[in-house]
């Protein structure tokens, strides 16, 4: 990065600059792998508590900031963080996720469902934000995230984590318009809350579509897809400058798709090779991803391979450097810290041709 540069690394990367290493931050880099962060859990065991209060959930944002120094800093949060703000009552429990309290199941309870209005539901986001961004200033990116419609409504439908997705595909697959009404709705709130979180600091945006690499691509068509859209339509129309990536896990059956979501930057994960992932979304589409979490078991000289073997493939633009999930929770901080080392000491150079 040129000296005289103010826009951090990420961020210009994001936008489609050229720049001279791909920049490096990890899905999930605060969290349980981290001794800070179990410490901290100890003195705070809610998890609302510790992603609601500012003064934890800045810290936590930060540990791993203070630790490797990554190329973005996300906000620490959950997906189901603004649900509340639309009467959809939850709790993070732990070892489990996401437990809403009354599950959505009729036209009634969707009819009553609230437009979120962050500066009444989610203050916090704002106090957050802003604090991350007065203590990374631009040697480092903030990102907020997002879930998106079809990942939400799994929750809010399902009431909790599934493997099957059962209630929601009954629902998808039984009666289709009652469902279509709630991932509008929650498409609006979203993209509200999108909006919202560029408002108060964050320079670059991720919508996690978990789980919607359950559905078949037809289903994907009906029931993903326009309501990605629809929420990074809204957002653009507004904020047009600020970078949005798109995560669906388990995506390598709709990464085509995912390139006509609107998003800017398209998650990859493991179970793709980032050369054909790179050829089967075109040149212009940007990429971030997509090491196995599992990698980072492995020895150092093992680590850095699969860092070059991806910068390589990805080649020198358009891509952050990322897992292709987030990192594990039994994960050694010492191999995360030296895998940031070593994705920050790429040279153009000697890695990419
Ligand atoms: O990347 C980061 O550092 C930000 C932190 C973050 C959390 N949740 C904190 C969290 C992010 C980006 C999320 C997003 C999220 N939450 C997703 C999308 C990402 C993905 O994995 O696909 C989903 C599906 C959720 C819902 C959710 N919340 C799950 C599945 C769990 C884990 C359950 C478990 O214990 O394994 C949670 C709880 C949660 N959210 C934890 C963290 C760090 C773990 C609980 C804890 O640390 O106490």
């Amino acid at each position: 990065m040129g000296v005289s540069s103010t826009t951090p690394h990420l961020l210009r990367a994001a936008r489609g600059e050229v720049v001279d290493r791909p920049p490096v931050w990890m899905m999930r880099q605060a969290g349980r792998y981290m001794k800070a962060y179990r410490d901290l859990r100890e003195k705070y065991p809610s998890f609302r508590d510790r992603s609601e209060i500012p003064e934890v959930a800045i810290e936590v944002s930060l540990q791993p900031w203070r630790a490797f120094q990554p190329d973005g800093v996300i906000l620490f949060s959950d997906i189901v963080t603004p649900l509340p703000g639309l009467g959809i009552e939850m709790d993070i429990a732990e070892g489990k996720g996401p437990v809403i309290f009354s599950p959505i199941r009729t036209q009634e309870q969707i009819d009553n469902l609230r437009p979120l209005e962050p500066e009444e539901s989610v203050p916090f986001i704002k106090t957050i934000l802003q604090a991350l961004r007065q203590e990374v200033g631009n040697k480092s990116t903030v990102l907020g995230f997002v879930g998106a419609p079809w990942t939400l409504a799994a929750y809010a439908v399902e009431g909790k984590g599934s493997k099957t997705y059962s209630v929601i595909k009954n629902m998808a697959f039984s009666d289709p318009t009652t469902l279509h009404q709630l991932l509008a709705k929650l498409a609006d709130s979203i993209a509200v809350y999108m909006r919202y979180q560029i408002d108060c600091g964050a320079q670059v945006v991720q919508m996690f579509d978990s789980w919607a690499g359950q559905l078949s691509p037809q289903d994907y068509d009906i029931f993903a897809l326009p309501y990605q859209q629809r929420v990074f339509q809204q957002v653009k129309q507004t904020h047009p400058d600020t970078p949005l990536i798109l995560l669906v896990s388990g995506s390598a059956g709709v990464l085509e798709r995912m390139a006509i979501s609107g998003a800017d930057v398209v998650t990859v994960d493991w179970a793709v090779d980032m050369a054909e992932a790179r050829a089967r979304l075109g040149k212009h589409v940007k990429v971030q991803g997509n090491l196995d979490p599992g990698v980072l078991f492995g020895s150092k000289q093992f680590i850095r391979d699969r860092i070059l073997d991806t910068v390589r493939k990805a080649g020198n633009w358009g891509h952050i450097l990322n897992l292709g999930h987030g990192v594990l929770p039994e994960t050694p901080e010492e191999n995360v810290a030296f895998f940031f080392e070593t994705a920050k000491q790429l040279d153009a150079a000697g890695v990419r041709g």
